[in-house]
């Protein structure tokens, strides 16, 4: 009876063995086994970052036009066989929930700011704050980038310095606030300087050479200022368009790493003032519904009473709009007392 049993349990085991062996053998396809894609028009592909199958299913067909010259109906047939070949599409409501069970929280310091965002600034996310200067956005950048690394013990914070605002001295004084080794704090944390928009976003492109290339546990990307290098650069009439498709890209590329790779992504953003409002607050988001639609959460700072910063909530898929005090200090960001 037993050794029925054991038999029975073994058969089982095999299937399943044999089901994940003919399912590695699918996801090992690669573009070369693309139909019409030669050694050259592969190298072409990859040397513009279609480097998968999955790069391929998502792309568009003017993309791979314009990497490799081909013509419209191949690259419309190679994004199809590229489709089907991928399991895509559909997920169940528990597997979105195991998904949703691998998110991480970092702190920020604050615990009212941290509940603002439902425990703190979750991974796969994109979590925006936009205020006027001074309001505290680039002190949150620093100090999630001392906290991040709290999360695992190799964690990496990546800070994508747009305005020449990283500063490693504070990194010095948020990781003593926090009680942390301060050189393993700094040396955990990667810092790139963007010198243009389109650097910028090749930067954000880079983050998963970090990962898959480096090995490095990526669990924070600040990208401070997320607008100020496409602002200044799009300027006058006819050129919003193109900005906005930048920015959608850059977002895009953002969002889609930080759920691949489970980390978070921050962004600042500045505001503008609004000349058409009279009552209320006269300020708004730079980079409008593209920036707004592809953010997870959007936060809102001013500076309040004493020196102390207001956070709104904005935009949440869950969470209902809500505000939170806190403070900068010399050890990081904290609660009003
Ligand atoms: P812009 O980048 O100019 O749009 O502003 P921001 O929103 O990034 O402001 P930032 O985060 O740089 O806020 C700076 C503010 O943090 C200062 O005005 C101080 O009020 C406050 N702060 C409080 N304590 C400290 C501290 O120890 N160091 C620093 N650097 N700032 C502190
Ligand atoms: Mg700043």
């Amino acid at each position: 009876m037993e050794q029925e049993l054991i038999v029975e349990v073994e058969s089982k085991e095999d299937s399943r063995r044999k089901r994940k062996e003919i399912k590695m053998e699918k996801q090992e396809k690669t573009i070369y086994d693309l139909p019409g894609v030669g050694a050259a028009t592969a190298e072409k592909l990859i040397a513009v970052g279609f480097t998968d199958l999955m790069s391929i299913a998502v792309a568009s067909p003017s993309e791979l036009i314009d990497a490799t010259g081909m013509g419209d109906v191949l690259a419309k047939k190679l994004i199809a066989v590229a489709r089907s070949s991928l399991e895509m599409g559909f997920e169940s409501g528990e597997e979105l929930l195991k998904r949703r069970e691998k998110v991480i929280r970092i702190q920020s310091g604050s615990k009212a700011l941290n509940s603002l965002l439902g425990g703190g600034f979750e991974t796969g996310a994109i979590v925006e704050c936009f205020g006027e200067f001074g309001s505290g956005k680039t002190q949150i950048g620093h100090a999630l980038a001392v906290q991040c690394q709290k999360v695992d013990k190799d964690a990496v914070a990546v800070f994508i310095d747009t305005e020449n605002t990283f500063r490693p001295e504070r990194i010095i004084q948020l990781a003593k606030g926090a009680g942390m080794d301060e050189e393993q704090v700094l040396k955990n944390i990667k810092v790139a300087r963007a010198y243009n928009s389109d650097h910028q976003m090749l930067l954000a492109e880079k983050v998963e050479d970090l990962i898959k290339k480096q090995g490095l546990n990526v669990k924070l990307v600040v990208v401070d200022s997320l607008t100020a290098h496409f602002r200044a650069e799009f300027i006058g009439r006819g050129t919003l368009a193109e900005r906005q498709q930048k920015l959608n890209k850059h977002m895009h590329t953002l969002l889609k790493l930080a759920d691949a790779h489970n980390f978070c992504v921050y962004v600042t953003n500045q505001v503008m003032a609004r000349p058409d409002v009279f009552f209320g607050d006269p300020t708004q988001a730079i980079g409008g519904h593209i920036v707004a639609h592809a953010s997870t959460f959007r936060v809102y700072l001013r500076k309040g009473k004493k020196g102390t910063r207001v956070a709104k909530l904005v935009d949440s898929p869950s969470l209902p709009e809500s505000e939170a005090g806190f403070y900068v200090d010399e050890s990081g960001i904290k609660d009003v007392e």
